[in-house]
């Protein structure tokens, strides 16, 4: 009797210990699965319009319009094409094309004049399996996850969905349009219906990326907690920068060469500035509190002297729409009421956490300390939910996966952390959930 016990209890730990994707059978997957990439992670299209090839722009922009006929160009792949990245006078068209531009009568923003933009393939995973279409080997996002989700049964347009999304734009707080970031809000809310409804009215899954998991958050919020429960049966967000990050300070002041030793970093500060995603990742001060994160000669900054930074680096245009629309939508982290949320994250890897600014002033490189993280977000930003919600009484359940040495982006590529990620589907679909805080 004991020994046969023994046996079948062994049999079972077996069967657990096995590679999770392998052990589920398809019947098991009952909940269809949506997927929000984060910032930079989807392909954006652009096309130039007459406004475009008319404007007066710089010498050196000339030549961005070549090839452009009068009566406006053809769709291109604006984001991401790493043969205009490479070299320094097409960079600079880039640059200037995704500038957004904010209009202080509409209280919104726009795109740069003349160009107009949209998302290709909403609905589905094709537009972020990799960056750049051209390039695989070299911009690989979410290729591999989703080949192992479809291993494990969730098949496109059946019960496997993605939701590309304009990531350029933001959301703001109450009382302020942000047309892009709503409209977005609602096509994933017909989606989320969509796939339910495909699935034999099952809730869904949604499962984020980074800033896409501040998107869902705030699809959780605008909706009520009734629309929550009947279509969301559970949220996992993947390394979602809640604080924002420190990073995001350092790209601000002395903007980024995005890997390419050719390229002049503060070629992108403008287009660096103008992006409404880019002011609500600003390190947040119920995150950072007022410890100086920037350190130079004259002043140091916490986060919560955003405005006082952003003026101090020549932004002084970012300064009233940040306190307006984005401080507002930041002041607190609220939990989604009526869903269960799981938050997986990387970490033990080198994070930007106080940048020190000597003589050649914000246009120089930074001194970096460095402090923990996923290598893009620090750590505190990442495990903001377990900091905040623990102990609220709207928080359903909340689960945090810590994942040691995984990057921002290595979550979605490193075998281990996508084997955790199919583990956690696999318990959504299956298992009763125990919370771990
Ligand atoms: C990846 O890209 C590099 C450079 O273009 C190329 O040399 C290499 O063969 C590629 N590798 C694979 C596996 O495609
Ligand atoms: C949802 O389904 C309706 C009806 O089939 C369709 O018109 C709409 O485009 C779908 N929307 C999304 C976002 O999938
Ligand atoms: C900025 O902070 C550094 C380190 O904490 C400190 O030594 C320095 O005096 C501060 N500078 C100013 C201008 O407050
Ligand atoms: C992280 O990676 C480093 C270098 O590969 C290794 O030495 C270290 O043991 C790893 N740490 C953990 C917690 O896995």
């Amino acid at each position: 009797m004991r020994t046969t016990l023994l046996m079948r209890l062994f049999v079972v730990l077996l069967f657990l210990l096995q590679s999770p994707p392998r052990l589920i059978s398809k019947e098991l997957l009952q909940y269809p699965l949506i997927i929000v990439p984060g910032q930079g992670g989807n392909q954006l299209e652009a096309k130039l319009n007459k406004e475009y090839y008319y404007k007066p722009l710089k010498q050196q922009l000339e030549y961005c319009r070549s090839g452009m006929r009068e009566d406006g160009g053809k769709w291109f792949r604006l984001w991401m094409d790493c043969s205009i990245l490479e070299i320094p006078p097409t960079f600079q068209c880039f640059a200037e094309q995704m500038q957004l531009h904010y209009d202080p009568h509409l209280d919104d923003y726009t795109n740069a004049p003349g160009v107009e933009t949209r998302v290709p393939f909403f609905g589905s995973t094709h537009g972020f399996h990799y960056k750049d279409p051209d390039r695989l080997n070299q911009s690989i996002y979410m290729a591999n996850l989703v080949k192992h989700l479809d291993q494990m049964g969730y098949k496109e347009g059946i019960n496997l969905f993605g939701a590309p999304y304009d990531f350029r734009y933001g959301l703001a707080g109450d009382g302020h349009p942000s047309k892009v970031g709503s409209q977005f809000l609602q096509s994933l809310r017909d989606l989320v219906e969509n796939a339910s409804k495909a699935n034999n009215n099952n809730p869904v899954i949604l499962l984020t990326h980074s800033l896409g998991g501040l998107f869902a958050l705030q699809l959780l919020h605008r909706n009520s907690p009734a629309w929550s429960r009947k279509f969301i049966k559970h949220f996992i967000a993947l390394s979602a920068p809640w604080g924002g990050t420190v990073l995001e300070m350092l790209i601000f002041a002395s903007g980024n060469s995005m890997g390419y030793s050719n390229i002049n970093p503060l070629m992108l500060r403008q287009e660096i500035w103008s992006l409404e995603s880019n002011r609500w990742l600003l390190p947040n001060p119920r995150t950072f509190g007022d410890k100086p994160i920037v350190v130079s000669k004259d002043a140091n900054f916490s986060a919560s002297d955003i405005p006082k930074f952003l003026n101090a680096i020549g932004c002084s245009d970012c300064v009233h729409p940040y306190e307006s629309r984005i401080m507002p939508m930041i002041e607190r982290l609220k939990p989604p009421a009526g869903v269960p949320v799981t938050v997986m994250t990387g970490y033990g890897i080198k994070t930007a956490e106080t940048l020190v600014y000597g003589d050649g002033g914000f246009e120089a490189q930074p001194e970096i300390v460095y402090g923990d993280g996923d290598g893009l977000v620090n750590l505190a930003s990442l495990l903001a939910p377990e900091t905040e919600w623990y102990g609220l009484k709207q928080l359903e359940f909340l689960k945090v996966i810590k994942l040691p040495n995984v990057s921002h982006e290595g979550i979605l590529k490193d075998d281990v952390a996508i084997t955790e990620v199919l583990k956690e589907v696999h318990q959504v679909n299956s298992f009763v959930m125990t919370s771990s805080a």
